[in-house]
């Protein structure tokens, strides 16, 4: 067995080897679950939750069992909903009307206490999700970023509304107004940060929420549960824990969830949008899949190429909507790609979420390996290979990258999005051929050209930013910056997201208007001298 076979093989710690500070607390039950305020404790059956990560003894790799969590059923579900709808109370509500203002400071208040709980939410990500230290972090300051830029970007929004505006006779006051009880759910991969990138715009916008956590990265919320009591007011925020099957088709089948913040498979969201029985009604922000292709022209600079296609192909072991999927690299460059890659990807540290420095983790999703071994399978089969020594080699649920070229149409591995540690290069001759694929994908969300040349580049860009929403330029695909567009066309996404869009998103304009009569005038300033409405008000947020 090769050094880096024997490496894997014993890929797993023993108990004894995981650092004293990345220790879990004993195995615990959460019972509890946030409704109307309180919590309530549930007493039927629970799911069980494990980490990707196994622990070693001398002759077998042991599960490690993080907690157990509520199993709710369709009954505390709709109790969920209830109170959301009672606490928005048909846009009366305390929560709806209440100043913005008022509203930022109970948004001020959660920060505080969220911020308190990030040593237990980071070390809950690396093990329920096998995310690294150092992204974990990532994930869980980001997110407090996120709640700040939100709240100064609803200030902005707000200052801009704090004026009456007078124009052909009316005078009208135009603001932003909520839209009613909003469900939110992320996805496993980010299952904080993207949760929290329609929760809290949801939230500031004045409307209430009923959430539940992603399938895998539960646990984590255990520890935000009491700051959503203690900083919102009853009913604004309720969670529901449980088999989506279960407890979400039965909300969207009531009809009053206004707004669907959904971010998974298309598949998921075509059959909750079906559920709901006034798709009329319905409001959806959905982020979904993506193969986010990245074309590595003649004239590109290799070492650049190389290195961000692996920063976009492997980072989270490639389980990001925004991976790069696959790559087409143009033939006069692609055996010197293939080489650097190879050992771009050796040089990968392969681990434990907690280990200094560690690229590629274990797999929370049960059964990827198997999946992911299919499609190589599928791709072996079709004539492609794979590159890189050991790469496809599987201990449980570690996965080790797997470069894999020559891959062509027909192969499962060109349009099946795998959301994973596979690579798959596609040799083009004729830049018609990557310009086609991204034409008739399903897809739509972004892509990255790989160039030194103007021209080349230029001629890529004006065919291709019709196809995706961000086309980047000798860069990976990402995210952010938080406060850039974050959407995608075709079947990627529905709606858009940056800071101050999903301020957009989770609301409507509104306004109030009067004929510019003196009357008129006299009642708007009496109701705003003195202070009389929350909606008509020349208050400025500083
Ligand atoms: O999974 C999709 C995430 O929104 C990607 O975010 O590009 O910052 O990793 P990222």
């Amino acid at each position: 067995m090769s050094a880096l076979g024997q490496q894997l093989s014993r890929i797993f710690p023993r108990t004894e080897d995981v650092p004293e500070t990345h220790r879990l607390p004993a195995f615990t039950d959460q019972t509890e679950y946030l409704i109307n305020g309180e919590f309530r404790h549930w007493q039927g059956p629970m799911g069980e939750a494990f980490s990707p990560v196994r622990l070693r003894t001398a002759n077998a790799l042991m599960p490690v069992p993080l907690g157990r969590y509520p199993l709710l059923t369709e009954a505390e579900a709709l109790t969920a909903l209830d109170a959301a709808v009672a606490a928005y109370d048909h846009g009366r509500g305390h929560w709806p009307t209440m100043s913005v203002a008022a509203r930022i400071g109970h948004i001020k208040e959660f920060l505080r206490r969220f911020k308190d709980c990030r040593t237990e939410v980071v070390k809950l990500l690396m093990w329920e999700v096998g995310k690294s230290l150092a992204d974990s972090e990532k994930e869980f300051d980001r997110t407090a970023v996120y709640i700040e830029d939100t709240i100064e970007a609803l200030k902005d929004l707000d200052r801009t509304s704090s004026r009456l505006d007078i124009r052909e006779g009316i005078i009208g006051q135009i603001r932003r107004g909520p839209l009613g009880v909003v469900l939110c759910m992320g996805p496993f991969n980010y299952p904080l940060n993207e949760t929290f990138t329609t929760l809290i715009p949801a939230l500031i916008m004045g409307n209430t929420v009923v959430f539940k956590p992603p399938r895998l990265g539960i646990l984590l919320y255990r520890p935000l549960l009491a700051a959503f009591r203690d900083a919102f007011p009853a009913g604004v925020v309720n969670t529901v824990f449980g088999e989506g099957r279960k407890v979400v088709g039965p909300l969207m089948a009531t009809g009053k969830i206004d707004v669907l913040a959904f971010i998974g498979s298309s598949q998921a969201a075509d059959a909750l949008k079906k559920q709901h029985p006034a798709p009329h009604r319905l409001r959806c922000v959905l982020g979904m899949g993506a193969k986010n292709p990245a074309i590595v022209l003649a004239d590109a600079d290799l070492e650049l190429a190389v290195r961000e296609c692996i920063l976009g192909s492997l980072s989270f072991n490639g389980q990001r909507c925004t991976a790069i999927k696959i790559i087409f690299v143009h033939k006069d460059l692609v055996d010197r790609f293939l080489k650097k890659m190879t050992i771009a990807i050796k040089e990968l540290p392969c681990g434990m979420p907690w280990d200094p420095g560690v690229f590629i983790t274990p797999l929370p999703e049960p059964g990827k390996p198997a999946q992911l071994g299919e499609l190589l399978k599928d791709a072996l089969n079709r004539g492609a290979q794979i590159i890189n020594p050991e790469g496809g080699t599987c201990n449980d649920s570690f996965f080790y990258p797997a470069l894999v070229y020559p891959v062509a149409a027909g192969m499962r591995l060109y349009d099946e999005e795998q959301f994973g540690p596979v690579v798959p290069v596609v040799p083009f001759d004729d830049v018609e051929t990557p310009i086609n694929y991204v034409v008739e994908s399903d897809f739509g969300q972004q892509l990255s050209i790989f160039s030194s040349s103007p021209d080349a580049t230029a001629a890529l860009i004006d065919p291709l930013v019709n196809q995706v929403c961000r086309v980047n330029l000798n860069s990976q695909c990402q995210r952010g910056p938080d406060t850039f567009p974050f959407t995608g066309r075709k079947g990627s996404a529905e709606g858009t997201l940056s800071v101050s869009d999903a301020l957009r998103v989770f609301s409507i304009r509104t306004l109030v208007a009067t004929k510019d009569l003196e009357k008129n005038k006299e009642l708007i300033r009496q109701i705003i001298h003195e202070r009389k409405s929350n909606f008509l008000s020349t208050d400025f947020i500083l």
